[in-house]
């Protein structure tokens, strides 16, 4: 199969390869191709790909390009993982908000709304440039922010699932808790991109996440930095995004004195860089573990396995889909993250049990800001953008969504077409 990956040349794209590599019993792939309109960097990154690849004993051929037409012809799949207005944007998305005394993060809040105002244009138009030349593809987005973004693109009849390492993560983690294979825990992990909850994990059909949490609950806690009462009260353990929600004050206390992330990502991108430039490095660097995407090559093997038909495992994947009732509360043409049958045919949810009030409200709270938000990237104009951060659970005030907007337009100028 032919794999093509837009924004190729990110430094995050060896943990592709390396897992590309690892699973290449569950997805036989001869063919990557690294799309970037930066070709001198996607061709270092390409070089590394192709040895880490090589030295497993892959096939693969590797090659690079700056034309998505060339590059995407004839896909089987294409994924879509860039970031228009690399770190520098970003960083803004993680400042500005906090001039308002709102978390600056580049998925939530205003910062995400940022980043979907200017990511959307560029991946639709990227989409209808493949949809030309490989029209049976299906596309996998992991660009952020996902719901927003899967949610353009299935607007316009694309053949497209969006994608997050939050759920395989946690995933993985309960499995080296339990000291079984991953393959061998099912999670029921429902609600948004970047909102979520594991309420049970499933292993050999019996529900062993209270025992998780009974024996590691302040763990879990400390690195999801969400209280430890909370998540034994609730039997759940939520995504770490819950702390932009359920931490937002105290998390724009940190911020105003700490780093920025994007300002962290840009020193490790250097290295990995650094790193990348020599001709004999055959594995994925140790820094590369620095940046958040673990797991993100075989959650994408995963999918890809299962509708390219070679039939993956034969569990439930999580992944970002059309609604269509499976949380009932929300619009059938909502974007949500929850397990799903995945074949040929397309990943199908799962049936869910109800989502308790608790989190349905807030889900509905930020599917409905989604709703507005992609509103907004879609057709411009700042009266959108206002009532997209109106709509928010964490902005919700007219005088923040005045001064949010204000800041968002002025920091967007030069990516958005109509500020
Ligand atoms: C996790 C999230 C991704 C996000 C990434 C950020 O993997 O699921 O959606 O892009 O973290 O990682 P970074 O290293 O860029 O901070
Ligand atoms: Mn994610």
């Amino acid at each position: 199969m032919k794999l093509a990956v837009v924004g190729g040349g990110s430094t995050y794209t060896p943990e592709l390869a390396d897992g590309f590599a690892r699973l290449r019993d569950v997805l036989a792939i001869s063919e990557v191709v690294l799309i970037d309109p930066a070709l001198a960097r996607a061709e270092l990154v390409g070089g590394v790909v192709q040895r880490i690849l090589a030295r497993q004993g892959h096939p693969a051929r590797v090659t690079v390009t700056d034309s998505v037409e060339r590059g995407a012809a004839d896909a089987d799949a294409v994924l879509i993982q860039l970031r228009v207005g690399g770190q520098a944007a970003r960083l803004g998305d993680e400042t500005w908000p906090l001039e308002c005394g709102c978390v600056g993060q580049e998925t939530v809040g205003a910062g995400g709304l940022a980043k979907a105002l200017r990511t959307v244009p560029v991946v639709l138009d990227i989409a209808e440039r493949v949809r030309a030349v490989a029209p049976r593809a299906w596309l996998v987005d992991f660009t952020n922010p996902v719901g927003i973004v899967t949610r353009a693109l299935l607007d316009a009849g694309h053949r497209a699932v969006g994608l997050c390492n939050v759920a395989i993560g946690l995933q993985r983690r309960f499995a080296a808790a339990l000291e079984v294979s991953p393959q061998d825990v099912v999670l029921d992990h429902v609600g948004l991109n970047h909102l979520t909850w594991v309420r049970a994990a499933h292993v050999g059909g019996r529900d062993v996440l209270p025992e998780i949490l009974a024996a590691h609950a302040d763990l879990l806690a400390d690195e999801l930095r969400l209280p430890a009462e909370l998540m034994r009260r609730h039997g759940v353990v939520p995504s770490y995004y819950l702390r932009y929600y359920w931490g937002h004050d105290a998390v724009v206390e940190e911020q105003r004195k700490g780093t920025p992330r994007a300002a962290e990502v840009a020193s490790v991108e250097a290295a990995l860089m650094d790193a990348y430039a020599d001709p004999l490095l055959d594995a994925k660097p140790e820094i590369l573990a620095r940046r958040g995407g673990a797991f993100y090559s075989e959650a994408a093997v995963e999918l890809l396995a299962g509708l390219l038909g070679r039939g993956g495992p034969a569990v439930p994947q999580v992944a970002d889909v059309r609604n269509r009732g499976a949380l009932p509360f929300l619009p059938d043409d909502a974007v949500v993250e929850v397990p799903c049958t995945v074949t040929a045919d397309g990943p199908v949810p799962v049936p869910l049990a109800p989502l308790a009030p608790v989190y349905a409200g807030l889900v509905a709270h930020v599917a409905a800001y989604e709703e507005l938000a992609l509103d907004a990237a879609l057709r411009g104009g700042r009266d959108r953008v206002y009532d997209a951060l109106l709509a928010h659970p964490s902005i919700g005030q007219a005088d923040l969504a005045d001064g949010l907007a204000d800041r968002l337009i002025a920091a967007g100028r030069g990516h958005l077409a109509w500020a």
